[in-house]
């Protein structure tokens, strides 16, 4: 595992995991988990977030059928679903901030920020993790949601299987994604 004293180095070794073995995430470090999901930042501190905890392999099944692209991944061990109520993106919830769409907007942002928090969190306590995106129009009935709840992602956790399967992993370079003062400015 990457040295946590090396951010760059740490930030590189978190991977989506394609293939999970069996090991289980013990109840202490899912608690670990879901506390670093807790303190992430939100717009205006809403915290629109619950977040479900999936342990149960038929369920596990059922999402990881239903996703998009789940198919490349085998079934891990815990998933963590992250679910934005209504009430924090309809109406003024967030008087003088962004409501509608706006709203829901910041709410999936928010979501990204634990989901973050919650997979390099894992990293530090050597949990492998990998991001899924739900299919909105089955994963509101696996996880019992009611109406205009929204379930941006799913959080696959679990250990890498020995000789898991690999993407290549590429970025693209800095040149290509950075501009000076102006959009397009490419010379420092
Ligand atoms: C918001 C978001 C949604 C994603 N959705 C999926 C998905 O539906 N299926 C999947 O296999 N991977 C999904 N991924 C994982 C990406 O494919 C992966 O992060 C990307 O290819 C870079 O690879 P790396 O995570 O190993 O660095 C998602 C990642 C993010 C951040």
């Amino acid at each position: 595992m990457a040295p946590k004293n090396d951010p760059l180095a740490f930030i590189k070794s978190r991977e989506s995991t394609l293939e999970f073995s069996e090991r289980r995430v013990e109840g202490k470090d899912i608690d670990r988990v879901l506390e670093a999901g807790r303190w992430a930042p939100s717009p205006l501190n809403i915290q629109p977030w619950e977040f479900i905890v999936v342990e149960d392999k038929k369920r596990i099944s059922e999402m990881m059928k239903t996703s998009f692209y789940g198919y490349l991944h085998n079934d891990p061990p815990l998933i963590i679903a992250i679910v934005i109520g209504d009430q924090y993106w309809q109406d003024d919830y967030m008087s003088g901030a962004q409501s509608g769409i706006l709203g829901l907007l910041e709410c999936y942002m928010a979501a990204g920020m634990a989901a973050s928090n919650m997979t390099y969190g894992a990293r530090l306590l050597g949990i492998d993790s990998c991001v899924i995106t739900p299919d909105p129009s089955k994963s509101p009935f696996i996880l019992g949601l009611p109406p205009r709840n929204f379930n941006p992602l799913f959080l696959c956790f679990g250990y890498a299987r020995k000789s898991a399967k690999k993407r290549l992993r590429e970025r693209k370079a800095i040149p290509e994604i950075v501009s000076f003062e102006q959009l397009g400015n490419r010379k420092r």
